[in-house]
């Protein structure tokens, strides 16, 4: 009863003094989520996928301007029919929902082509009403880090390059315009980064959480930002004296 009050700690003015530009979610853990409960795997992308709006307008009100999440991965057609078809019908009317979002620009990353033409339509309306916003949200989509790297190559190629420069790649990426991710959270206890911006993560801290992502809180994001803010990046060099 008189023990110490907890001091409350400005997130936001953390974000900005650890020049928090980009932050990136492996939203891992909606399967297991649901599983626990009983419920369908698609219970838990459902779930899931409330979430994810939950933590990407708690990003932006804390001042991180770039915000990307990997919503399906180039591996995750292995899956059954039932649940990848439940992940696309969830993307699908989020796509309506996003224009709520009224000052982010939304990207999808990744390759579209072999996604259902209805979707595909929705994302092209999405991106170019969306385009030039404050705030930008890339959602990846049939997205695989190796795959990009290779398009990115492809492209240089194709375009004449002959000595090809990092420079080169990096602007052939799909986030070519954006910041490299300075951190990556991944969530549902795993501790690896599946694929998932190889190229931009090179230097990105990383930060794993137990959380299932469908029980990820503002509160989990404002402890992965506290740990970020402690981080020395050094960026391959020696700290500044
Ligand atoms: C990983 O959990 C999650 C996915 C493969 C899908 C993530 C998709 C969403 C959060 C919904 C996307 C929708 C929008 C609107 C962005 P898992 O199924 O691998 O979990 P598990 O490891 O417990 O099985």
């Amino acid at each position: 009863m008189f023990g110490k009050k907890k001091e409350k700690i400005d997130v936001r003015a953390l974000v900005e003094a650890s020049n928090l530009r980009h932050i990136a979610f492996i939203m891992d853990g909606n399967g297991r989520w649901a599983t626990a409960k009983g419920l369908p795997r698609e219970a838990g992308h459902s779930a899931g996928a409330k979430n994810f709006k939950t933590v990407v307008r708690y990003c932006k009100s804390i001042g991180i301007g770039y915000v990307t999440v990997y919503a399906f991965s180039t591996e995750n057609w292995r899956r059954p029919e039932r649940e990848v078809n439940a992940i696309m019908a969830l993307l699908d009317s989020y796509m309506a929902e996003a224009r709520e979002e009224t000052d982010v620009e939304f990207r999808f990353i990744g390759d579209v082509t072999p996604l259902d033409e209805k979707i595909k339509v929705k994302i092209a309306e999405l991106e170019s009403f969306t385009k030039g916003r404050e705030y930008r949200l890339n959602i990846a989509l049939n997205y695989g880090g190796r795959a990009e790297i290779v398009s990115a190559v492809k492209r240089a190629v194709e375009e004449g390059i002959t000595d090809i420069t990092e420079a080169d790649i990096s602007a052939r990426l799909y986030t070519a315009d954006c910041p490299e991710p300075d951190l990556i959270v991944r969530t549902g206890g795993e501790f690896r980064t599946s694929n998932f911006l190889m190229w931009q993560g090179a230097y990105s801290e990383l930060y794993f959480s137990d959380k299932l992502w469908p029980a990820y809180s503002t509160g989990d994001v404002d402890a992965a930002v506290i740990s970020f803010a402690g981080r020395k990046r050094r960026f391959g060099g020696l700290d500044k004296k």
